[in-house]
């Protein structure tokens, strides 16, 4: 009988426990004990698995249903152009403008997977090295001129700074960052609103970036969710901006990588504050910088 317990201890825990200890009768004990534990780590990793499965069917699901917007606007402009029926010039050019839009948006909605799936896979490499945090936000400024103007926001920065703010990370992808919060500032804000970014010191080498808008806000039920790849707080039949809610969560992943925080608060029809937090370099290399 002893034996037998002992064979059956050593095809189910090779490596974990000597087989030495099994001589008494409190043998049963430790194998009924062990046993338990390793049917409830099963059940774990189980749990575990099926999350991972329903996980990764809703997110195929979603990037189907995304993509297939722009392409059916794409076929459809194609394939009357294809007809031959429309010969008006003015007309054929508006046709192929509407298909390249929708080349733009597959475009677009393929990059924002593809930076996701490269920071979920560990293969996003970041470039980190000093740079002005200043230069970084005024080229963001003078990139969304036109859309600002367009919808009537204007940007601005809360407190004007004499010296450059040198921090380290990948400029790059802070840059997109700030380009992301900012233009969804400029996405949900109300006509003639206001977005505000500030900069304030709060530990020795911890700056805070505040970007900082008096648009709709968001309802605190949301915000929990907000991260998620896909998550938007409206339902696509009463959306008039189409994202595809990627932005923040390619944000979250950004800062995440570089070890940094980032936070929101929000009030519908008062505004939110997306904030998240920078390393200041200690003493900057002015030569290379
Ligand atoms: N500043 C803001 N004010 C109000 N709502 C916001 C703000 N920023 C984000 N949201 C809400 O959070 C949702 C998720 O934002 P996210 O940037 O991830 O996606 P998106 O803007 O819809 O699409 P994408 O950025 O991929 O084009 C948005 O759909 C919007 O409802
Ligand atoms: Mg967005």
């Amino acid at each position: 009988m002893r034996n037998r317990i002992r064979e059956l201890y050593n095809s189910i825990f090779t490596s974990t426990t000597s087989t030495s200890i099994l001589k008494t009768n409190q043998d049963i004990d430790l194998l009924m004990r062990n046993l338990k534990k390793l049917n409830s780590d099963k059940n774990l990793q189980i749990e575990d698995l099926k999350n991972q499965e329903n996980f990764r069917k809703e997110f195929i699901g979603n990037i189907a249903h995304e993509l297939k917007t722009p392409l059916f606007t794409i076929q459809g402009f194609i394939l009357t152009l294809l007809d031959g029926g429309v010969t008006d010039q003015k007309i054929i050019k508006k046709y192929l403008k509407k298909t390249l839009n929708g080349v733009d948006r597959l475009t677009y909605i393929v990059n924002d997977l593809d930076l996701i799936t490269k920071f979920e896979s560990g293969i996003a490499k970041l470039d980190i090295r000093q740079f002005n945090i200043l230069s970084t936000i005024n080229e963001v400024f003078e990139m969304l001129e036109v859309q600002t103007d367009k919808n009537n926001i204007t940007l601005t920065l809360k407190k004007k700074f004499e010296e450059p703010i040198y921090v380290l990370a990948d400029e790059e992808r802070i840059q997109q960052v700030i380009l992301n919060l900012v233009m969804n500032s400029i996405k949900y804000g109300v006509n003639r609103g206001i977005t505000e970014i500030g900069i304030d010191f709060i530990e020795q080498n911890k700056i805070l970036i505040r970007i900082s808008d008096n648009g709709k806000g968001i309802d605190k039920k949301h915000l929990p969710r907000l991260f998620e790849r896909f998550y938007r707080v409206e339902s696509a039949r009463n959306r008039k901006q189409g994202g595809s809610g990627l932005g923040l969560s390619i944000v979250k992943h950004i800062i995440d990588a570089h070890n940094e925080k980032i936070f929101v608060e929000s009030e519908p029809n008062v505004g939110s504050e997306f904030s998240f937090s920078l390393t200041l370099v200690e003493s900057p290399n002015l030569v290379e910088a």
